[in-house]
């Protein structure tokens, strides 16, 4: 029979597993970037995160990973000073992939729409964190939507990215109940605490196994949960 290990021995067990190395993408201000970089370096969860993308040299997420010693690249311009094509902003973010070897691409708030070609060859199952109860609300203004639309629940969603606009495989959910006092603004700023609290959840989910993503021939990610679920979690905002 095994001996057990002492507490000691299974936290440095613990510090000795494999981090997640983790890519972030963003466009503008990284909250969800901050939550994760925050958890990281308490130790909560045992991702490294190896690099940032930005599409947009202005966004204030650039700092916060700049203040972690992050590398990041800004794929804003060309060197002509010319906003980068979509194909420019992919071969470059494809050899950043492959200077730091993500084992998971997570966009945060990252607000370009992304080449099927790009997608399938990713190097990394590649998750969207999106700010509504797929499948209702994809693209843009989903709070505003979900108002209009008179929803008495709304929320964040974590989803695989696939070619079709936040169509793939949802992965997590947290919702709260609309209020008829809400405003788009209001709502949006209810979610975006849920989000705060999902992106990091779904990582841990996926980092201890809850959650395994298999990708098969095709470079096509797929979940399987431990339990048998889509998890929705319930997280008071
Ligand atoms: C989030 O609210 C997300 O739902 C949306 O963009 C926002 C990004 O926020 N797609 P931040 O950059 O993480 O602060």
């Amino acid at each position: 029979m095994s001996q057990q290990a002492t507490p000691q021995e299974a936290a440095i067990h613990q510090q000795q597993r494999k981090s997640l190395r983790v890519v972030v993408m963003v466009s503008g201000s990284g909250s969800n970037l901050q939550v994760l970089i925050d958890a990281m370096q308490a130790g909560a969860l045992p991702i490294d995160i190896v690099g940032v993308i930005s599409n947009r040299e202005d966004a204030y997420a650039i700092t916060r990973a700049q203040q972690a010693g992050i590398d990041v690249a800004v794929l804003s311009h060309t060197a002509s000073g010319k906003r980068m094509a979509i194909r420019t902003f992919e071969t470059h973010a494809s050899a950043q992939f492959a200077t730091w070897q993500p084992d998971l691409i997570v966009l945060a708030g990252f607000m370009r729409v992304l080449s099927a070609d790009f997608i399938d060859n990713a190097p990394a199952p590649m998750i969207n964190l999106h700010p509504s109860l797929l499948p209702v609300y994809k693209g843009m203004q989903t709070h505003q939507r979900a108002i209009q639309a008179g929803a008495r629940y709304h929320g964040c969603s974590v989803h695989l990215v696939t070619a079709e606009l936040d169509a793939g495989q949802v992965l997590t959910q947290a919702m709260l109940p609309v209020s008829a006092k809400d405003t788009a603004d209001s709502l949006q700023a209810r979610v975006q605490k849920l989000e705060h609290k999902l992106l990091p959840w779904t990582i841990l989910l996926l980092t201890n196994g809850v959650i395994s993503l298999n990708v098969n021939e095709q470079n096509v990610a797929k979940a399987t949960y431990l339990p048998t679920l889509p998890l929705q979690l319930f997280i008071n905002s």
